[in-house]
C-alpha cells in the first residue's frame, strides 16, 4: 500500500449512531413548541398557549426519564461530567485536539441540563398564571390571587432566561461548525456522526423504539392529568 493510500484510508470517516429516533424527535419536537408557545403568547391566544407549553411539559418528562433508561449516548450518566472533565475537555480544545465523543461534550452537556430545567420551570409557572382577564393556567386555582400575580411575574422573567440559553445554544452550534468545522446538526437530524477509524469506538447500546413508545404515552398522561387535577 502507498504512502497515500495509507492516508485516504485512516481520512475515510464512516457513519457511526449517535442520537436514537425518540431522541431526535425530542429535539425538534420541543422546538416546535417551544416556538408555538412563544407565537401564541406573543398572539393572545392563551388556549392554545397552553397546549403547547403542556406539550413542552410532557416532551421534558419524557427526555428525564429518557436520560436514565434510554440508549447509552442519550443518557445522563454518559455525558455529564465533572468540573475536571470539562477543564481536561476545553484545555484539548485549546491546543487544537478536539477529542471525538460519541455523546454531548462535557460544556454542551452542562447547557443540555440548563435548558431542560428551565422550561421545566417555564412551563411549571406558566401553569399557575392568569392574564387577569379571560384565561387561567390549570393550577391558577391552587394559589391566592397575590401570589398567582407574583408567579406569573415570574413566568415572563424566566423567557428572557429561555431565550438567552437558546441564543447561547444555536451560538455555540454555529461556533463548532464555522471555529472547529464540527458539524453538529447533521446528526441531530439523521441520528448518524461521521467518524474517522481511529476516533472509532464500539457502537453504543441503544434501548428500544418500544420503550420509548410506553414512556411517551406515560409523559403525555402526565402532562395531561395536570389539566384534570386543577
Ligand atoms: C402549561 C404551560 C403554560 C401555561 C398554562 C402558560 C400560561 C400563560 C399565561 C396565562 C400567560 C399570560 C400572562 C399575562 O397575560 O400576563 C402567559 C404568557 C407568556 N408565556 Fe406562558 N404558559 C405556559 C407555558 C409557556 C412556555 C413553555 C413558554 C415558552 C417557552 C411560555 C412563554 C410565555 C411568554 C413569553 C408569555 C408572555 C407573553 C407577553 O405578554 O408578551 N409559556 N403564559
Ligand atoms: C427552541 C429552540 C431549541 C431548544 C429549546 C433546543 C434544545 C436542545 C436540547 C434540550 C438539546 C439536548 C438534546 C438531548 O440530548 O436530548 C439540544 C441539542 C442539540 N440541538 Fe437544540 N434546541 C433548540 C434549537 C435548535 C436548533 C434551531 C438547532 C439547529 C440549528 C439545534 C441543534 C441542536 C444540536 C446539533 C444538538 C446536539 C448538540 C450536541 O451534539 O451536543 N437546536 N437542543
Amino acid at each position: 500500500m502507498t504512502e497515500r493510500d495509507e492516508t485516504s484510508r485512516t481520512t475515510l470517516a464512516t457513519p457511526m449512531i449517535l442520537w436514537d429516533l425518540p431522541t431526535r424527535i425530542f429535539h425538534w419536537s420541543l422546538v416546535v413548541c417551544i416556538a408555538g408557545s412563544y407565537l401564541t403568547a406573543e398572539d393572545g391566544d392563551l388556549e392554545l398557549h397552553q397546549t403547547f407549553g403542556l406539550c413542552v411539559i410532557g416532551l421534558v418528562l419524557f427526555r428525564i426519564m429518557w436520560g436514565f433508561v434510554g440508549s447509552e449516548p442519550s443518557r445522563f450518566t454518559t455525558f455529564l461530567r465533572g468540573p475536571t472533565a470539562i477543564l481536561r475537555y476545553l484545555r484539548a480544545v485549546r491546543s487544537g485536539k478536539h477529542p471525538s465523543i460519541p455523546t454531548h461534550n462535557p460544556l454542551g452537556a452542562l447547557s443540555v441540563v440548563a435548558l431542560l430545567a428551565i422550561l421545566l420551570v417555564q412551563a411549571g409557572l406558566g401553569l399557575f398564571a392568569t392574564d387577569d382577564i379571560f384565561f387561567e393556567g390549570p393550577l391558577n386555582g391552587w394559589v391566592s390571587y397575590d401570589m398567582a400575580a407574583t408567579l406569573t411575574g415570574w413566568h415572563h422573567l424566566t423567557f428572557d432566561g429561555v431565550a438567552i440559553l437558546i441564543l447561547l445554544h444555536l451560538v455555540a452550534i454555529g461556533a463548532y461548525a464555522v471555529l472547529l468545522r464540527i458539524d453538529l446538526v447533521s446528526p441531530m437530524v439523521t441520528g448518524k456522526k461521521l467518524v474517522k477509524p481511529e476516533d472509532r469506538v464500539p457502537d453504543p447500546r441503544m434501548a428500544p423504539l418500544w420503550l420509548a413508545v410506553v414512556l411517551a404515552g406515560v409523559a403525555a398522561g402526565l402532562a395531561y392529568g395536570l389539566t384534570l387535577i386543577g
